[in-house]
């Protein structure tokens, strides 16, 4: 026999189909992993000419002498869980895969009840910002590659490759920029800018955080696009499945 809470969780009017919210978050999130593993644990078609795929960045011991696995996989962690503990992230996988609650006004499944994130596992989320600075180094490996790539055998050049990894490494960037706990560290816990060291310069730094992070679920979104895509696109001139085209 069906609970109430069943009921009010399959009776929500269409204004309430929260569902459609949860789905593209489950396919697009399983999708993501489920490639995102595959080529992690792949360890071949990850450079090409200048480029390097970001799940490769940086690349250690690629000639397995002290590691005889994928190079990703030593440092998939880093980047891994700063998205995984990022704070928009944490809402949409609370609410996709664990229905925690599924939507604003939409009760829990029956028997769940909201604890936050004062237990564990949920408390080790708490440690995002210590993902955020390991994030700002691993940012730092893919402007470093985002510029080799216009750095050809035969000289500078810009080929389609080199457009795909700077418009990636781009995106990371205003994701990076956009975070909670960088808007956070700068200025967020503040009562007062006129009455503390550097003050005014931190003041504008914390407004122009603001307004990225007003968009950081977009940047979210785009830099996992644009990460899968880079990797994608650097196997496929990788595996010589495509020719990357010369632009100058
Ligand atoms: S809150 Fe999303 S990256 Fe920090």
């Amino acid at each position: 026999m069906a609970s109430v809470g069943d009921a009010r969780l399959a009776n929500t009017t269409p204004r309430e189909a929260w569902w459609l919210q949860v789905l593209p978050v489950v396919l697009v999130l399983s999708a993501f992993g489920v490639y995102a593993t595959l080529r992690a644990f792949e360890g071949a078609f990850f450079q090409w000419g200048p480029y390097l795929s970001p799940f490769y960045s940086p690349l250690i011991d690629v000639h397995h002498r002290y590691w005889p696995f994928s190079p990703a996989l030593l440092i998939l962690g880093g980047p891994l869980g700063f998205r995984v503990t990022c704070y928009y992230y944490r809402k949409a996988y609370y609410r996709a895969f664990f229905l925690d609650p599924p939507a604003c006004a939409v009760p829990e499944r029956p028997g769940r009840r909201y604890s936050g994130e004062t237990k564990f596992p949920f408390i080790l989320q708490n440690v995002h910002r210590y993902f955020l600075y390991l994030a700002a180094i691993f940012l730092a490996f893919l402007w470093h590659d985002a510029v080799r790539g216009f750095f050809f055998e035969d000289g500078i050049g810009v080929g389609v490759g080199s457009i795909v990894l700077l418009v990636n490494v781009t995106l990371l960037t205003l994701y990076l920029f956009s975070c909670h706990s960088l808007r956070h560290l700068v200025g967020g816990k503040l009562d007062c800018f006129s009455c503390t060291t550097f003050g005014r310069p931190r003041n504008g730094a914390w407004q122009g955080l603001s307004v990225l992070n007003e968009r950081h679920m977009l940047f979210a979104w785009l830099s996992l696009f644009s990460v899968g895509f880079a990797d994608f696109y650097v196997r496929l001139v990788s595996s010589g499945a495509i020719r990357d085209p010369r632009l100058l």
